[in-house]
């Protein structure tokens, strides 16, 4: 029996998140460039994403490019740029054949000119599709999306638009960057690392965590799915006990 067999359609986690992690050392473990790793890794990228929509996943983000990455070196910051812009280019046809849209998360306005114009020219062309949302986290903190939140939340209240006693979750929800899509359900990250790096902190409160070993660019359709299924035997309890589940 083929993985994908085994697993149960009817129960597939709504939100999926990946950190997408081991480009470099893919690369250099094979005695080659950065670069190359992450040109590799846009292979898995794009394999996950369409898997993931034909499985019948309805929200996939994916962690591309983080606050703190703009710390790296200038060469390695533009070859993911460069990258982010020929995929965009070029997987605008996965994405229309697939029935997916594109939306991103994060501080937009850093990016460099041409990528944003770029971006938002897919969103737009995309904006249409119902299968699955692609959410690509892009110059994204999960701490600077809050404080952008709180910032937004607090001008309301000063405003008059909103009490501090209307403050709850379904508030913060609406002012979040992700405020169309639900709370992480699975939250993968691969290369062997178990950190969170600032991402999605107050939408993975109930996540299942999977961490594997395998390097982003080796990460394929099977990987995904063992990580489905793995998130399919846990019990989620949501502070319950496992008696008040059955
Ligand atoms: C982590 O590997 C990966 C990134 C910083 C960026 C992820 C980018 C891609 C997969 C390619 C471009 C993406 C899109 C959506 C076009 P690392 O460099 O931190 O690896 P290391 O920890 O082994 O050094």
């Amino acid at each position: 029996m083929n993985l994908i067999d085994t697993i149960n359609t009817d129960y597939l986690p709504k939100h999926i998140a990946i950190i997408m992690d081991g480009n470099g050392r893919w690369a250099k473990q094979k005695g080659l460039l950065r670069s190359i790793g992450h040109e590799n890794g846009t292979k898995s990228v794009r394999e996950t994403v369409e898997s993931s929509a034909q499985l019948g996943v309805e929200n996939l983000t994916l962690y591309a490019f983080s606050t703190e990455n703009w710390n790296r070196p200038k060469l390695e910051v533009q070859t993911l740029m460069k990258l982010l812009v020929s995929s965009l280019k070029k997987e605008i046809k996965t994405l229309q054949e697939n029935d997916i849209r594109l939306q991103a998360i994060g501080c937009l306005e850093s990016l460099p000119k041409k990528a944003h114009k770029e971006l938002l020219e897919v969103i737009e062309k995309t904006k249409d599709n119902k299968r699955m949302c692609l959410t690509l986290a892009l110059s994204y903190g999960s701490r600077e999306e809050l404080i952008n939140t709180i910032k937004q939340i607090s001008l309301k209240v000063k405003n008059n638009i909103i009490s501090i006693e209307n403050i709850d979750e379904s508030v913060i929800n609406e002012h979040l960057y992700t405020q169309n899509l639900p709370d992480v359900d699975l939250l993968i990250r691969t290369s062997g690392e178990q950190r969170i790096s600032n991402f999605l902190l107050w939408q993975i409160a109930y996540a299942e965590f999977y961490f594997t070993k395998v390097l982003w660019p080796d990460f394929t359709k099977e990987h995904l799915y063992e990580a489905i299924i793995e998130y399919q035997k846990r019990e989620r309890r949501f502070g319950k006990t496992s008696e008040q589940l059955h």
